[in-house]
C-alpha cells in the first residue's frame, strides 16, 4: 500500500486526510504497488527459487513434476487417422486427425473433422460419471453420420485424449483422477479412479467403437505435437485458463520414491521423459504480491492450490484487475463514484475483455467503451480517463504476468541445462512450443513474456534469444493423436 493511503475498519481506501483521491492519485496508488515487481533482480530471484522447488518436487511430490509415461518423442514416421479429444477449462472439443508422416511442406496434420462444445457452469458441476457420459455423448455426436476415412464397423477408432488438468499418470492410457481446479466438480467422488477407464466405460456405454490409447496433459500434448514436426523440440507452455509446463528431462533427475512402490518397466531402460511440471502449483511465498492477490486470495475456494495460476492465467487476470478498479471507482471517483452493477460481482470482468481494450489504440477509445458496455451495461458509461485508468491496470497486471510466467520457463531452462550438463552460454537455441489464448491473443503478452526471457537469461550468462516461444497451432488436439498414435505403435 502507499504510504499516501490507508485502509479504514471495512478495509477499503481512502486518503490520510480523509480527502478522496483523484484518479491520477489512484493511479500512483496502482503505480507504486506493481513497480519493481518484475524487474531483473526480483525475476532472477524468483527463477532461482522455482528451480529449486522444481527439484524438490523432483524426489516425492505426488501433484507436480509428474513424468507422463511418454519417454519416447515422436519418431515423425506415425501414421493414421487417430480421434482426438481435447478436454479444456471451458470447451471440450473432438477431432478427426490424420497424420501422414513428418514432410517439409508442412502438410504433416489434416483436421479432417472438428468439433466445439463449450463447457459452460451446468456442464462444470456435473458430479463424477455424468461428466463422462456427457463426453461420450458428445463423441458420439461427431462420430455419428460419417466417420471420414474410417469404417466403423472394423477395428476401433484410436483416440488420444490431451486433459488440461492434473492427473497422476499410470501407463501411456491410464492416469489417477485427481482435483480439477476450473471450477470442475467431475472429479467429485472419483478421486483417484482411472480416467482411461471412467472414459472407456461411458463410451461402451453408448456402443461406441472406440478405444481411448492415449492420456495426456495438455502441456505435454502441445510439446508432442511440435516433436512430431520438429524433433528438437523439448519444451512447451500454456497459457490460457490455466497455466502449465511439460518439459523433456533425464530419468535420472527424479529420486525411486517418485515412482511408487512398484517403478514402471520403461523406468529402467529409458533416458528420458515427458515431465508435466504442474507449473500452476509453484511458487507459494515467493510469488510477487500485492494487497489485491491477497483480497483475491481471501476469498478464494482453495487459495494455496495454485499459487503461481492466480498470478497468470487467464481465469484470474480479469478479476484481479476488477479488484483494482473496484477500489479505484469506491475511492477516487472512477466511473463517477458507481460500481456498474455487473461489476460488483466476482470473476465478472473477464481477461478476453481487457484484451479488446488494450487493443483499442485510438486517442478516445470508443472500440474500448463499446466492448465495455456491452459486457458491462451502466448508467454511467465510462470516460477516456476511466478507460484509461483501466488499460493502465491491465497493463501493470499482464506485465507482472508474463514476467511470472517467463520466470517459470527459464527455472525449467536452467534444471534441464544441468540435468544435461550444459553450460549456459553453451546453450544452443531452445524452442518453447506455446498456446492457450493469453499468449496467443492478449495484445503484446508474448512479446513482454520474451523480453523477460531475454533479461532472464542474460543474467544467467547465456545468450540473447536463446530460448524463443514459438507458437504450436491446435497444439492440444494434434498432440492428442500423435501421443494416440505413438502408444498405438507402443503396444
Ligand atoms: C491447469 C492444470 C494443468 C493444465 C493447465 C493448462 O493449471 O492444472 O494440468 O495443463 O491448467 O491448461
Amino acid at each position: 500500500i502507499s504510504p499516501s493511503v490507508i485502509k479504514d475498519e471495512n478495509g477499503s481506501i481512502s486518503s490520510r486526510n480523509g480527502r478522496r483521491l483523484g484518479a491520477a492519485e489512484f493511479v500512483e496508488v496502482v503505480e507504486n504497488a506493481f513497480r519493481g515487481l518484475v524487474g531483473r533482480t526480483r525475476l532472477v530471484a524468483l527463477s532461482d527459487g522455482l528451480r529449486k522447488e522444481f527439484l524438490d518436487s523432483m524426489y516425492d511430490n505426488p501433484l507436480c513434476m509428474l513424468p507422463s509415461y511418454n519417454h519416447q518423442l515422436p519418431s515423425g514416421e506415425e501414421r493414421g487417422t487417430f480421434l482426438a479429444l481435447d478436454v479444456g477449462g471451458s470447451t471440450f472439443r473432438v477431432a478427426l486427425i490424420e497424420l501422414s508422416g513428418r514432410k517439409s511442406d508442412g502438410q504433416e496434420c489434416k483436421i479432417l473433422k472438428r468439433n466445439t462444445f463449450k463447457i459452460d457452469r451446468t456442464v462444470k458441476q456435473l458430479k463424477g460419471v455424468l461428466f463422462f457420459d456427457w463426453m461420450a455423448e458428445r463423441i458420439e455426436e461427431v462420430l455419428s453420420g460419417q466417420a471420414e476415412g474410417h469404417d466403423m464397423s472394423n477395428a476401433p477408432l484410436t483416440m488420444g485424449l490431451a486433459w488440461s488438468f492434473p492427473i497422476e499418470q499410470t501407463s501411456l492410457r491410464s492416469g489417477l483422477l485427481q482435483a480439477m481446479g476450473k471450477g470442475f466438480l467431475a472429479a467429485h467422488g472419483l478421486l483417484g479412479q482411472d480416467l482411461g477407464d471412467l472414459i472407456q466405460e461411458s463410451c461402451s456405454r453408448r456402443g461406441l467403437n472406440v478405444q481411448l490409447n492415449a492420456i495426456v496433459n495438455d502441456s505435454s500434448a502441445t510439446l508432442l505435437s511440435k516433436a512430431y514436426i520438429d524433433p528438437a523440440t523439448r519444451f512447451a507452455l500454456i497459457l490460457g485458463t490455466g497455466v502449465n509446463a511439460a518439459v523433456h528431462l533425464p530419468v535420472h533427475v527424479f529420486s525411486p520414491p517418485k515412482f511408487g512402490v512398484r517403478p514402471p518397466e520403461w523406468h529402467n531402460s529409458a533416458k528420458h521423459v515427458i515431465v508435466n511440471t504442474e507449473l500452476s502449483m509453484f511458487g507459494r511465498g515467493i510469488l510477487p504480491y500485492t494487497q489485491w492477490d491477497e483480497l483475491l486470495l481471501s476469498v478464494h475456494p482453495n487459495p494455496t492450490f495454485q499459487p503461481l495460476e492466480h498470478f497468470v492465467s487467464g481465469g484470474y487476470l480479469g478479476e484481479i484487475v476488477r479488484l483494482v478498479l473496484v477500489e479505484g471507482i469506491q475511492t477516487a471517483g472512477l466511473f463517477g463514484g458507481v460500481v456498474p452493477p455487473s461489476l460488483r460481482e466476482r470473476y465478472s470482468l473477464e481477461t478476453e475483455t481487457l484484451s479488446h481494450i488494450e487493443s483499442d489504440l485510438s486517442p478516445n477509445l470508443t472500440k474500448a467503451q463499446a466492448i465495455f458496455l456491452s459486457r458491462h451495461p451502466t448508467n454511467i458509461p465510462p470516460s477516456t480517463t476511466d478507460l484509461q485508468t483501466i488499460r493502465l491496470i491491465a497493463a501493470h497486471v499482464t506485465h507482472r504476468a508474463a514476467g511470472v510466467v517467463a520466470a517459470g520457463v527459464h527455472a525449467l531452462w536452467q534444471l534441464r541445462n544441468e540435468a544435461e550438463s550444459i553450460l549456459p552460454h553453451e546453450s544452443s537455441h531452445t524452442l518453447v512450443a506455446y498456446n492457450g489464448s493469453v499468449l496467443e491473443n492478449y495484445p503484446g503478452f508474448k512479446v513482454t513474456c520474451q523480453k523477460h526471457l531475454d533479461t532472464l537469461v542474460e543474467a544467467s550468462g547465456g545468450k540473447k534469444g536463446s530460448i524463443e516461444l514459438m507458437y504450436a497451432e491446435e497444439s492440444s488436439l494434434l498432440g492428442a493423436a500423435v501421443a494416440g498414435a505413438v502408444a498405438s505403435l507402443d503396444g
